[in-house]
C-alpha cells in the first residue's frame, strides 16, 4: 500500500462507486474519473449502500444503452433519503446528449457532467457540499486526458489495460451519436501517450489497447504523427509485451498499417474492423465511405501480409430501408470473410442523427429474424475457428483466475487452480495453472473448444 493510499484508507473523506455502462472509452474514463476522486480524498467502493458520491457514466449508442443510466439511478431517491449528503453525477454520452433535460427525468442528480468536463468536477463537487444546488456542465475541454494517471488510487492488479489515444470522431455515419456527444476527433500527442503506457509498464502491465473512434487516422489532422510510427513508439516501452488497439475504420486502413501489423512483434496477429453492412446501397446511406468490395480487397490484403490474422467486426441489421436483399449481401460478405466473431446490433434511432429522419424503418419483427440468422451464423463459424485450434501450440498472457470455472475435459490431479488468459489472437484460454502468476507469457496446448472460449493444458 502507498503512503498516499494509505492516507486515504484510513482516513477517506467518503466513499466512491461508480456505474460503467457503454464502450471500452467509457472503462477508461471511469478509471480517470476514479483517479480524480482519489485526488479529492474519495475511495473506492463496490458497494453502492456505502457510497457518498454515485456516479453513472453513461452511454447513448442505442435506446437500451441510454435507458440503463434511467433505470440504474432509479435506484438513487431512497439511498439519498437514507444520506441526505449523497452526491450524484451523471457523466459520458447520455449527460453530454440530454444536458439539463436529464433532471426532468430524475430530479436526484446533482451533477450532469459532459464527456469534456471531468477537469472542473473537482469544483463542482464543492459547490454541491456548499448548497450550489444542481450543476450542469457540458461544456468542451480539450485536453482532459493530459494529468498522468496514478494508480494508487485503483486496483492495480490488472496486467491488460485501456489508453484512450484520440477522443471524437469525424465520421458521421447517418445512424451514429458519437460525433455529437464526443465531439470532433483529436489526437493525444505521441509524447502523452508514450508516457502513460511507461507507467503502466512500471506499474506491471504488459498488454494495452489502443483506443478511439477511428485509430487509423490518428494524428492526421494535427499532423503529429502516424498511428504505424505511434505503435513502433509504444513497442519500444519495456515491459509491454501486446499491443492491440480499437477501432479501426476500414476507409482508413493503410498499407502502412497492415505492415506494421506484420512487422511490429508486439502488435497483435488480431484487427476488430466494422464493417456495418454488405449491401453497397446501405454503406452509402450510412456514410461509411467505401464498398462491400473495397472492404474485400482490404481484408485480402490483411490476410496475404498476415496469414494467421483473427478478424472481427461489427454489423447493423435493419438500418431503415434495409431489404431482405442487402441482409442477403451483408450474409454474403460474412460467409466471405469468416470472421472470429463479431458483435452485431438491431438498428437504434438516435433522435441527434440523421439516420432518425430517413422513411422506411426496418418492422422490428424483421429485424430481430435477420439479426438471429446473422448470429446463428457467426456462432458457428466461431465454434469452427475455435475447433481448427485444437492441437495447436499457443502462448497466452495469464490475467487470473478464472471468474467462470469451465467444465474441463483434462485431468486435475494436483488440485491447481484455475486460471484464464488471451491468446495473441484474443481468444480467451482457461486452463489449470502450475505455479503460474499473472502477467506470464505461457505455452499451453489446446485440448477442446467451447463455442466461445478454449480449453488448453500448460506444457512445454
Ligand atoms: N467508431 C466505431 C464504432 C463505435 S460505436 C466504428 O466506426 O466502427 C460501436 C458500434 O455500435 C458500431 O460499430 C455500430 O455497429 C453500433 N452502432 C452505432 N450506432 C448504432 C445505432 N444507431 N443502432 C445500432 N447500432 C449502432
Ligand atoms: Fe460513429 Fe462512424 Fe464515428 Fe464510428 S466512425 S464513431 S460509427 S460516426
Ligand atoms: Fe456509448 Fe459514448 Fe462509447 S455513446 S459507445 S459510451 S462513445
Amino acid at each position: 500500500m502507498t503512503f498516499k493510499e494509505k492516507i486515504h484508507t484510513e482516513n477517506p473523506k467518503g466513499y466512491a462507486y461508480i456505474y460503467t455502462i457503454g464502450c471500452q472509452m467509457n472503462t477508461y474514463d471511469t478509471e480517470r474519473l476514479f483517479f480524480i476522486l482519489g485526488g479529492l480524498g474519495y475511495v473506492k467502493t463496490n458497494d453502492l449502500h456505502r457510497a457518498d458520491i454515485i456516479v453513472c457514466n453513461t452511454c447513448s449508442i442505442r435506446e437500451k444503452a441510454q435507458e440503463k443510466a434511467f433505470s440504474f439511478l432509479g435506484r438513487v431517491p431512497p439511498l439519498k433519503k437514507a444520506k441526505p449528503h449523497l452526491i450524484t453525477i451523471m457523466t459520458g454520452c447520455v449527460a453530454q446528449q440530454e444536458a439539463e433535460e436529464v433532471f426532468k427525468r430524475n430530479a436526484c442528480i446533482d451533477i450532469v457532467l459532459g464527456t469534456q468536463a471531468f477537469s472542473r468536477l473537482g469544483g463542482h463537487i464543492m459547490n454541491v457540499l456548499n448548497g450550489r444546488g444542481q450543476i450542469t456542465d457540458v461544456e468542451d475541454s480539450p485536453a482532459i486526458y493530459e494529468a498522468m494517471p496514478d494508480f494508487s488510487f485503483i486496483d492495480n492488479d490488472k496486467v491488460s489495460r485501456f489508453v484512450t489515444i484520440m477522443q471524437g470522431c469525424d465520421n458521421f455515419c447517418t445512424y451514429c451519436v458519437v460525433p455529437y456527444v464526443r465531439g470532433r476527433e483529436r489526437s493525444r500527442t505521441p509524447e502523452s501517450i508514450v508516457e502513460e503506457i511507461s507507467i503502466l509498464a512500471d506499474a506491471g502491465v504488459k498488454e494495452v489497447t489502443l483506443l478511439g473512434q477511428n485509430v487509423n487516422s490518428y494524428g492526421q489532422k494535427e499532423q503529429i504523427c502516424s498511428f504505424s510510427d505511434l505503435l513502433e513508439q509504444i513497442s519500444r516501452v519495456s515491459g509491454i509485451e501486446r499491443i492491440r488497439f480499437a477501432t479501426s475504420h476500414p476507409k482508413d486502413l493503410s498499407d502502412d498499417l497492415i505492415y506494421a501489423i506484420r512487422d511490429i512483434d508486439k502488435v497483435c496477429n488480431q484487427l476488430h474492423l466494422p464493417v456495418q453492412s454488405g449491401s453497397n446501397r446501405i454503406l452509402k446511406k450510412m456514410n461509411r465511405g467505401y464498398t462491400k468490395e473495397q472492404y474485400l480487397e482490404r481484408v485480402g490484403k490483411l490476410r496475404k501480409n498476415c496469414p494467421s490474422i483473427a478478424l472481427s467486426s461489427d454489423m447493423i441489421i435493419g438500418f431503415p430501408s434495409e431489404t431482405r436483399a442487402d441482409f442477403d449481401e451483408t450474409m454474403d460478405l460474412v460467409r466471405r470473410v469468416e470472421f472470429d466473431g463479431i458483435f452485431a446490433f438491431a438498428y437504434s434511432d438516435r433522435p441527434q442523427a440523421p439516420a432518425s429522419k430517413f422513411s422506411d424503418g426496418v418492422e422490428d419483427a424483421e429485424k430481430m429474424e435477420r439479426l438471429n440468422e446473422l448470429i446463428q451464423f457467426q456462432d458457428e463459424m466461431t465454434h469452427q475457428k475455435n475447433q481448427a485450434l485444437v492441437g495447436a501450440w499457443e502462448q497466452v498472457l495469464v490475467e487470473g483466475l478464472s471468474q467462470k470455472k469451465r467444465h474441463d475435459e483434462g485431468e486435475n490431479p494436483s488440485d491447481f487452480p484455475q486460471m484464464t488468459g488471451r491468446t495473441e489472437s484474443g481468444k480467451i484460454v482457461h486452463f489449470y495453472g502450475n505455479n503460474v502468476c499473472p502477467g506470464e507469457i505461457l505455452d499451453v496446448k489446446i485440448k477442446y473448444a467451447y463455442p466461445h472460449s478454449l480449453w488448453a493444458v500448460q506444457g512445454r
